[in-house]
């Protein structure tokens, strides 16, 4: 019943893709210029809809479909328009193009809350090193420090919202409005729990903790060919036998996954020791101790590692977060939705981050996500079956029609 639907939101999601700042990959940073062609285009089809539709000031579109109330409240549904480079079609845009084809499925009528559909504007942290830019402005936390971080061409990130033509000076009036409903997001799954399952969707159950820090070794730059190697301070050597411990620990820890996925050595030239070298480093596990603890630990290594080899290290954190559970009464009505599609419902956890964790602190959030052939994501592959994007709407609208016939919606 929903194929039609399924395969124009699979359509749109594959012509926002080539909205891009590379040509011949997907790669679309927090304000770049081709997402410009992303916000018209995403504006037209809300717009058609009966959505007000209005750019915030971090550049989140943000369309709102009324309700039968003025003063009822509000339902968000979201994800994210930014991409990683060289990405795929769907990571974020479908969650977007989902909830627009949810309002248009309504034609005009109205629920007793009011929908608004949420493209985030950064949530991959690729432009400024630091993600989810986007939904902090909904909860208030867009700070000074926050919009001072500057990229590598030494834009920060006041003078990228400017550049685009928005008002910093706004930034207060992306909240999200009073008292919301709840936050809903669709997303790929990006893994391949879901097609080992042979289910077409999953519900949310909770979405892992996530630690990101810059760090960086520093040594002495020197002629590569003069300087014995008893002489050295070669910061990118230290770095590397570091990059190996990181691995290491993750593989002997089940469930921890750590990830050193950038590396910049300076000056960098293949006669000139490395007097600098600059990685990210990305650990993930679903309980926050054990987190916290292999955190510890590489730092310690990193550190006994500058010792022994006459190094300095700078550990900058990026960005921290805490593992975060979805909203059980969200995720029962999901459940439900799920199950009137005639599809067993199941529930899994998220090793990606997403919107919904930052969303969650202020209201409840839940997530439904989709299967993804392969598990292949931030990759130019990744791709959706039209027939799970079509059970991922049916449960999309029996959700809605569950929320709508509640009165008042989400009262237990
Ligand atoms: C978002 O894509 C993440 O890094 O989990
Ligand atoms: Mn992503
Ligand atoms: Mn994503």
């Amino acid at each position: 019943m929903y194929d039609a639907i399924a395969r124009e939101v699979i359509s749109r999601c594959r012509s926002l893709a080539t909205c891009s700042d590379e040509p011949g990959y997907t790669t679309r940073t927090f304000l770049s210029g081709s997402m410009r062609k992303v916000h018209a285009d995403l504006s037209q089809w809300m717009t058609a809809a009966g959505m007000t539709v209005r750019v915030d000031a971090v550049g989140n579109i943000r369309g709102v479909h009324a309700a039968t109330s003025s003063s009822a409240r509000r339902l968000l549904i979201g994800s994210h328009l930014d991409t990683v480079p060289h990405a795929g079609a769907f990571d974020g845009v479908l969650g977007v193009v989902i909830g627009v084809a949810l309002v248009e499925s309504l034609r005009d009528r109205r629920l007793p809350f009011a929908i608004e559909v949420v493209g985030f504007s950064e949530e991959e942290g690729v432009r400024f090193g630091v993600p989810f830019v986007g939904s902090r402005a909904l909860v208030g936390e867009v700070d000074e420090a926050l919009l001072a971080v500057k990229d590598t061409s030494g834009t920060s990130i006041s003078e990228a919202i400017n550049t685009f033509g928005l008002d910093v000076s706004r930034i207060d009036e992306a909240r999200v409005a009073q008292n919301p409903l709840g936050y809903l997001e669709f997303h790929i799954e990006q893994g391949p729990v879901l097609e080992q399952l042979r289910r077409p969707v999953a519900v949310v159950d909770r979405i892992v903790g996530r630690t990101y820090a810059e760090v960086t070794f520093v040594g002495a730059a020197g002629h590569a060919g003069t300087t014995p190697m008893d002489a050295r301070r070669d910061a990118l050597a230290g770095c590397a036998e570091w990059i190996g411990q990181v691995e290491g620990c993750a593989r002997r820890s089940p469930g921890l996954v750590a990830t050193v996925g950038r590396i910049g050595a300076e000056p960098g030239a293949a006669n000139v020791i490395a007097g600098r070298c600059r990685v990210t480093v990305d650990v993930r596990h679903a309980e926050n101790p054990v987190r916290a603890a292999a955190v510890d630990r590489l730092r310690a290594d990193a550190a006994d590692i500058a010792a022994r080899r006459g190094l300095t290290l700078e550990w900058s954190p990026r960005f921290e977060n805490g593992a975060v559970a979805m909203d059980a009464s969200l995720v029962a009505r999901l459940m439900r939705a799920v199950e009137r599609t005639s599809t067993s419902p199941t529930m899994i956890s998220s090793g990606a981050g997403h919107d919904a964790m930052i969303l969650a602190a202020h209201m409840p959030a839940a997530m439904l996500f989709i299967r993804t052939p392969g598990g292949v994501s931030h990759h130019p592959d990744e791709s959706v079956m039209e027939s799970d994007v079509a059970v991922a709407l049916a449960a999309g609208v029996n959700f809605l029609e569950e929320l709508a016939g509640e009165d008042p919606p989400l009262h237990s």
